[in-house]
């Protein structure tokens, strides 16, 4: 999965100019990073003409603390490449205010164009980036109040599930839905009926990802584990 989609997105990275990528983190998009390492230090690529937003960021958590997703695209992806840093865009979880915080991460969407390309991953709710079961398709980059089911998912990479930040700032649906291209990545056993449910179910706001149905141009990367549900 992670190979297919490095090629994949390195292709459409490679025909553009200036591209603009959205990021998602999480287990998921882990592999990716680290082929695109890979093809960066075999000089097959270069990334000094792009520029990235993530997807999400937690509340409240400092930006070098290990959990945060500023210090998770340091660690897994920018800190080995050539994208420069003032090119690598997240929202800011310590803002002090949090809703000039959201608009101020909308505007730098549009200044940049539309994102490119979107890389997403999905939780086992059904949530991309952070919008959970019940967000507005119309949303835009919002605070969230995350669900006990995404904290539990998330306490792996915690000491334990209360020290799991119970809010964060994403990307909003609408956001997502505008950028040109999307690719969804699914991997694992955990996350079949989330992907049965979303390629065999309705668009519904209680499954936020269902609205990438009706995206022009949206393709899932999923490996067979993923797949296990489906005939
Ligand atoms: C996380 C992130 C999402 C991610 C999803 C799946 O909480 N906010 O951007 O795609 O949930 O995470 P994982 O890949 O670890 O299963």
């Amino acid at each position: 999965m992670s190979h297919t989609a490095c090629s994949y997105i390195l292709d459409k990275l490679k025909a553009i100019e200036n591209p603009v990528l959205g990021l998602s983190t999480g287990a998921t998009p882990e592999g990716l990073y680290r082929y695109l390492i890979q093809s960066y230090q075999e000089k097959k690529v270069s990334f000094q003409n792009l520029k990235t937003f993530n997807l999400d960021e937690y509340i409240n958590l400092d930006k070098n603390h290990p959990n945060s997703y500023f210090h998770y695209m340091q660690k897994r992806f920018f800190q080995y490449v050539d994208i420069l840093e003032e090119n690598q865009n997240l929202p800011n979880g310590k803002a002090e205010n949090l809703k000039a915080e959201c608009q101020a991460y909308e505007d730098k969407i549009s200044q940049a164009g539309k994102i490119d390309l979107q890389v997403l991953g999905i939780g086992v709710n059904g949530h991309i980036g952070f919008n959970e079961p019940g967000t507005a398709f119309t949303s835009r980059t919002h605070v969230v109040t995350l669900d006990d089911c995404t904290r539990t998912a998330n306490a792996k990479y915690f000491a334990s599930l209360n020290e799991v930040p119970s809010k964060a700032i994403t990307m909003g649906i609408k956001t997502i839905m505008e950028s040109k291209e999307i690719v969804l990545l699914v991997t694992g056993r955990k996350k079949a009926s989330a992907l049965k449910r979303l390629l065999n179910g309705e668009v519904d706001e209680e499954f936020p990802a269902s609205i990438l149905k009706i995206h022009p141009n949206a393709t899932i990367i999923a490996d067979e584990k993923a797949l296990i549900e489906l005939s």
